[in-house]
C-alpha cells in the first residue's frame, strides 16, 4: 500500500484498476496513467499479454499488479476487489474497459443465453467491481470510476446486428450517470467515456468475420471505415481520456468524436 501523494495535476501516489488492460484502448489507458504517475492494476484474461503492458507501465517507473481474471465468471468482480485490496492497496481510479462486442448478427438468430452473457460482462461485472471499490473511495473522500462505453449509445439505431453491445452500453451509461447523482459531493465521481471508432483487436475482429454471419450492412461499415483510415489510435483516444479524468465533472459523457 502507499500514501497519496496526490498533487491535483498529476496521478502520482494514486493506484488505478484498468480492466481489459491486456491490449488495445485498456492498455493505452493503463500506460497513459502510468506516465501520469499512477501505480497500475491490470487485468484482463491474458496474462501473457498483462505481461506486455506491465513492462511498459513500469518503463514509466510506475510500479505495475498483474491480476488475471475472467469477468464473465460472477463471482470474480468481489475476488477482484478483494485481491487488489490485499496485494496492492485500495483502488483510487477504476476504469472499467474490458467489453466483447458478440453476440453479432441478426437478432432472432442470437441466442438469448449469449445475450445475456455478453450483458453480464457489459454491464454486471463492471457494477460488481464498482460497487465493490466503491466504499473505500467513499471513506478517504476521493475516487474516480469510469465507465468504457460507445459511441453508438448516441445512435442506437445505427449498428444493426449490434442489440447486445447496444443494449450493454446504453445501460451502462444510464447505471454511470445515476450513480454519479448518487455520490455527488463526496469526492468520488463516475463519468462515461466513448473512445471513438479506435484500431484494435476488437474492430479487427469484426471485420475478420464472414459478412453472412453478421449482416453484411454491419460488416460493410467496418470494413469501410478502416479502409477509409477513419479509425484513431489508442494512444490518441487514451489521451482524450486522461486529459479530462483530473477534473471535478461527475455523471458527464466524455466523448472523444
Ligand atoms: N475499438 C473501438 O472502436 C471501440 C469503439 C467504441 C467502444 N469501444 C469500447 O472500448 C473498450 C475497449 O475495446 P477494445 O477495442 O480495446 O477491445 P479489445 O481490443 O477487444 O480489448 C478488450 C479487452 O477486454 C478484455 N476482456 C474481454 N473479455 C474479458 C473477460 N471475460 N474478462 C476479463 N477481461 C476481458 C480483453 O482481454 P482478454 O480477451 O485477454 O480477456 C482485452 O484486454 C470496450 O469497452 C469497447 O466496448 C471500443
Amino acid at each position: 500500500m502507499t500514501t497519496s501523494t496526490f498533487s491535483g495535476t498529476t496521478f502520482s501516489g494514486r493506484t488505478a484498476l484498468v480492466t481489459g488492460a491486456g491490449r488495445g484502448i485498456g492498455r493505452a489507458i493503463a500506460v497513459e496513467l502510468a506516465g501520469r504517475g499512477a501505480r497500475l492494476a491490470l487485468l484482463s484474461r491474458s496474462a501473457g499479454q498483462l505481461d506486455e503492458t506491465a513492462a511498459l507501465v513500469r518503463s514509466h517507473g510506475s510500479e505495475a499488479y498483474v491480476l488475471p481474471a475472467d469477468l464473465g465468471d460472477r463471482e470474480a468482480p468481489a475476488g477482484v476487489a478483494r485481491r487488489v485490496f490485499d496485494d496492492f492497496g485500495p483502488v483510487d481510479i477504476l476504469v472499467n474497459n474490458a467489453a466483447v462486442v458478440w453476440p453479432l448478427g441478426p437478432s432472432v438468430s442470437i441466442d438469448p443465453a449469449a445475450w445475456a452473457h455478453s450483458f453480464d460482462l457489459n454491464v454486471s461485472a463492471p457494477m460488481a467491481l464498482t460497487f465493490a471499490l466503491l466504499p473505500d473511495q467513499l471513506r478517504q473522500g476521493w475516487g474516480r470510476v469510469v465507465n468504457v462505453s460507445s459511441g453508438v449509445v448516441a445512435r442506437p439505431g445505427s449498428m444493426i446486428g449490434g442489440n447486445a453491445y447496444v443494449t450493454a452500453k446504453t445501460a451502462l451509461e444510464a447505471h454511470t450517470v445515476n450513480l454519479a447523482a448518487e455520490v455527488r459531493g463526496t469526492g468520488v465521481t463516475a463519468n462515461v467515456f466513448r473512445p471513438g471508432s479506435v484500431d484494435t483487436g476488437m474492430q479487427a475482429w469484426i471485420r475478420g468475420q464472414e459478412p453472412e454471419a453478421i449482416g453484411p450492412a454491419l460488416h460493410e461499415r467496418f470494413t469501410r471505415t478502416y479502409a477509409e483510415g477513419a479509425l484513431i489510435t489508442p494512444e490518441h483516444s487514451a489521451r482524450a481520456l486522461l486529459d479530462r479524468l483530473p477534473g471535478d465533472d461527475n455523471g458527464q459523457i466524455w466523448d472523444v468524436a
